[in-house]
């Protein structure tokens, strides 16, 4: 599908789908948007609560992959911790388009620690940095078969609007299946369907202060 480079009310850029009008990321700011979520919500508040000395994390949409270069950055700041990362794709964005976004530059970092987690071969667990394992995976989520694996999950699909069966509760019990006993999942949506989903299969949910723009999370 065709991609265009947005550039986000925070400074840092994101890809736009012109055909489905959808962002891989908030319009409102990309950085704020996965540094609220997924970070502060969900690796941040996993780690305090358990302190633990390895953290096992699922990307549900492994995308451009600012997630995973903001948990390596936060990660490395915290002594003795290992992360193995795994990030489910199945349509990888090419180098080129890659190579547009402005993340190690808003960051601040280098940014051969970016295009390190892009060029890492898939299917393959691959030591990047010190402590930090990346494993990414080129398939649909629905193929996706980890039981009891995970510490985190970061949901991170695009939207009900535009991919609505990413959001049932198949996809919610593979998660569920997916975590470790005190497993943590974080999304972005807070959508009322997605919640009760959840709840159904067992997940206790919380509805969090979303970032700018959005009123919550889950
Ligand atoms: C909201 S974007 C991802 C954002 C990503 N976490 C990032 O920071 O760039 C959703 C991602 O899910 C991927 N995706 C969509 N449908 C999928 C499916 N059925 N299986 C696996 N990946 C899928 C898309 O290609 C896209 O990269």
């Amino acid at each position: 599908m065709k991609k265009e480079l947005l550039l986000t009310n925070d400074g840092s850029t994101t890809l736009h789908l012109p055909k489905w009008n959808e962002q891989y990321h908030s319009k409102h700011g990309a950085i704020q948007e996965a540094m609220h979520v997924f970070i502060k919500h969900g690796f941040q508040y996993f780690y305090n609560k358990e302190k633990p000395s390895t953290i096992s994390v699922l990307e549900i949409g492994f995308g451009t992959g600012l997630n995973a270069l903001l948990t390596y950055l936060t990660a490395k700041e915290i002594s003795d911790l290992q992360v193995d990362y795994t990030g489910l794709e199945a349509y990888p964005v090419a180098i080129e388009e890659i190579e547009t976004l402005n993340f190690a530059e808003q960051l601040a970092v280098d940014k051969t620690i970016y295009t390190k987690l892009h060029t890492s071969a898939w299917e393959k667990k691959e030591v990047i940095f010190n402590k930090f394992n990346l494993k990414k995976r080129n398939i649909h989520f629905e193929e996706f078969t980890g039981l009891g694996n995970f510490n985190l999950i970061y949901f991170d699909a695009f939207g009900p609007r535009v991919q609505p069966e990413l959001w049932k509760e198949p996809i919610f019990e593979q998660m569920f299946a997916a975590l470790k006993p005190n497993g943590v999942l974080v999304t972005y949506s807070a959508k009322g369907e997605v919640r009760r989903i959840m709840q159904k299969i067992g997940f206790t949910v919380e509805r969090l202060p979303g970032p700018p723009g959005k009123r919550e999370m889950l």
